[in-house]
């Protein structure tokens, strides 16, 4: 399964839940491919980090950040793996169009706040133009990454996901563990402090996506 995480804003948590659904998978047993569509080689940098701290299983990782590149390379070594997980850059480049042809599901974070709850139509905007290159239509799932933890504002951005996502639930809190455990090339499963509500909400995320 090719799963994109997809977003054209910045900044939203794409790069962070990209290596946790990598790592998770692999710590399952599965076969997995960790692509960085990013020029900012942050996902890369995370799991070589992961290498440099030995940790196990290591991880497949590789940067193209091109659309023919990752077109290309999907096609010729995509069936190797049992699940490929690309971490798309930002904004409206060549690269998250691909993605969007390209993959079977496409994730996207975002922030309970109100301009990332509009700037979910800009990528279902993309989805739908992608939809006409398609044999298929794409599985899309939006999840709330840095969520309060008090308050309303989740439950109004939850409110707010348009189609065609589907809202998975319960999302990912804003938690120091998450953040520290991925500059480390770490899922928070495997943080140096392990936080049980972090461990809970990215068991969650992984579960729901990859039930489809
Ligand atoms: N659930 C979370 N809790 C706390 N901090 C988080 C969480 N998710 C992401 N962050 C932090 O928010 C910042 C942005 O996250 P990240 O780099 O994963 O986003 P991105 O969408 O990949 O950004 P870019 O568009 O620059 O590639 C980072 O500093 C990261 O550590
Ligand atoms: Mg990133």
């Amino acid at each position: 399964m090719i799963i994109a995480v997809a977003h054209t804003k910045g900044g939203v948590g794409k790069t962070t839940i990209a290596l946790n659904l990598a790592i998770e998978r692999a710590r399952a047993g599965r076969d997995v491919w960790l692509i960085d569509a990013d020029r900012q080689g942050t996902a890369q940098a995370a799991i070589a980090q992961r290498a440099a701290d030995d940790l196990s299983p290591p991880l497949a990782c590789s940067q193209f950040t091109t659309a023919a590149t990752l077109r290309d390379q999907l096609r010729l070594q995509g069936p190797k793996f049992d699940d490929v997980v690309i971490d798309v850059g930002g904004r409206d480049g060549e690269a998250l169009r691909a993605a969007l042809v390209l993959a079977d599901v496409v994730l996207t974070p975002f922030a309970p706040r109100t301009f990332d709850v509009w700037a979910l139509e800009d990528i279902a905007a993309l989805i739908k133009e992608a939809e006409a290159y398609r044999a298929e239509p794409i599985k899309a799932f939006a999840v709330i990454n840095q969520a309060d933890s008090r308050g309303g504002d989740n439950e109004a951005a939850a409110a707010a996901v348009v189609e065609p996502f589907k809202l998975i639930s319960p999302g990912i809190g804003r938690r120091k563990s998450i953040a520290d455990a991925a500059g480390g090339g770490r899922s928070a499963a495997e943080a140096v402090r392990r936080d049980p509500k972090s461990v809970a909400e990215i068991e969650a995320l992984v579960s729901q996506v990859f039930s489809m």
